[in-house]
């Protein structure tokens, strides 16, 4: 995921969340992304423009007018050159201004100058926060198109706990991302992503399960998301991953619990993509209590699951993109191209568990996508650009 070829505007206002602020432009300029901060002159009491500077290798705007900056026809341009603009922290003073057409600072009028996307995040006292007329300046600016990044709950500087507090830094980055970062080729399409691994239980101690770790379906929800698709990932309950952030996540833990998730969410989408390692068989019976060891062997007598994409082949929709991932060890391509067929699939992401970088765990993969039309061979590349090419394709064929 890259920002390369993007100039970032990140205005920072006066509030003690000023200093998180630098951590937020490193993470964009590491992106790839030209980040040019803009402070108020209140902003300058909590951190230096310096910090920014030297982080971004850009000029930190503050004044209109200083000895230090240029004339007010290059505040314009630097709105024009935005494709995307972030406030953090923006005070209850700054939104205000915002909110009613005030440019009487370098922030506010880039601000107004600025036609690209607008995300302001609040981070103030609770009450400020919560003040109607703070309220109601929030509501003015989301109906001229700001998105207003909610405001995390926990202390505050001003002592206490409430809302208020800026969020995480990763969580600006991902606002900044889902902003700009990709074509929204997938806006206003649902898309459903499984990830991970079922797991079965034997008894009240033990699972069957599988190596599964999820990170391929967790990819492919946030390209997904990235791509302006409206996501539900349906993920294993043991998945040790970050959550996705702008996606609905669903737990499973058995095949039977995923296969009543995927009839519940997925058969009104635009698109299903069967990322997670499902059970084809579980335990028979389920011990109610532990099974003691004996001395001679164990026989366990298993029963199939039920092919949950061989049953959405089956029953969906005409217009319901589905798409598998089959895991091999041999004949990867002609048993891939079987269950493409078999399940009535429109593509399906064939990898070999035997190739390096690829297969549970690794944050690569090298896989085939398989449609009735052909194959496409992709290079060892990280799940995450997988995921995005897939997006890609997933929307081509949704269009
Ligand atoms: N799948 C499914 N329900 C199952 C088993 C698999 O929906 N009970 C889905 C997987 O999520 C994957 C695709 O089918 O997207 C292929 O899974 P894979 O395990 O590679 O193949 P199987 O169809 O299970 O066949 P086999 O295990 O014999 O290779």
């Amino acid at each position: 995921m890259t920002l390369q070829g993007k100039t970032v505007v990140l205005g920072v206002s006066g509030g003690i969340a000023a200093y998180k602020m630098p951590n937020v432009a490193h993470a964009l300029q590491k992106l790839g992304a030209d980040v040019h901060v803009v402070m108020t002159q209140n902003a300058t009491q909590f951190i230096t423009p310096l910090v920014f500077e030297t982080l971004t290798r850009n000029r930190c705007v503050v004044g209109m007018f200083g000895h230090n900056e240029k004339c007010e026809v290059e505040h314009i341009a630097l709105a024009q050159a935005a494709d995307v603009l972030l406030i953090a922290p923006a005070t209850a003073n700054v939104l205000a201004k915002l909110a009613h057409g005030i440019a009487d600072d370098m922030l506010t009028t880039v601000t107004l100058a600025a036609a690209c996307p607008k995300l302001v995040a609040p981070a103030m006292n609770t009450q400020m926060l919560q003040n109607a007329v703070t309220q109601d300046n929030l509501a003015l600016l989301r109906g001229y198109g700001f998105t207003v990044i909610p405001s995390a709950t926990g202390a505050l500087a001003c002592g206490g706990a409430g809302s208020g507090r800026l969020p995480e830094e990763g969580l600006l980055v991902d606002y900044v991302l889902r902003a700009v970062a990709c074509d929204q080729d997938l806006r206003g399409r649902k898309v459903v992503v499984t990830a991970g691994a079922t797991q079965e239980p034997l008894d009240p101690v033990r699972v069957l399960t599988n190596r599964s770790t999820g990170k391929m379906g967790y990819a492919v929800a946030r390209a997904c998301m990235l791509h302006g698709a409206d996501v539900t990932l349906l993920a294993a309950e043991n998945i040790a991953l970050p959550p996705v952030p702008f996606v609905k996540t669903v737990h499973f833990t058995t095949a039977a619990s995923l296969f009543a998730a995927v009839k519940e969410h997925a058969m009104n989408a635009d698109a299903l993509i069967m990322a997670a390692a499902v059970a084809d068989y579980r335990p028979a019976e389920v011990a109610a209590n532990k099974l003691k060891k004996g001395d001679g062997s164990l026989m366990l007598a298993l029963e199939r699951t039920e092919d949950i994409l061989a049953w959405v082949g089956a029953h969906k929709p005409g217009d319901l993109f589905t798409c598998g991932f089959s895991m091999e060890t041999e004949n990867v391509l002609q048993n891939s191209a079987a269950k493409l067929r078999s399940k009535h699939l429109d593509m399906i992401v064939a990898n070999d568990l035997g190739t390096p970088g690829a297969g549970f765990g690794v944050d690569t993969n090298v896989v085939t996508l398989i449609t009735p039309d052909g194959t496409e061979a992709l290079p060892l590349q990280s799940k995450e650009d997988i995921g995005h090419i897939l997006a890609q394709r997933i929307a081509a064929a949704l269009r």
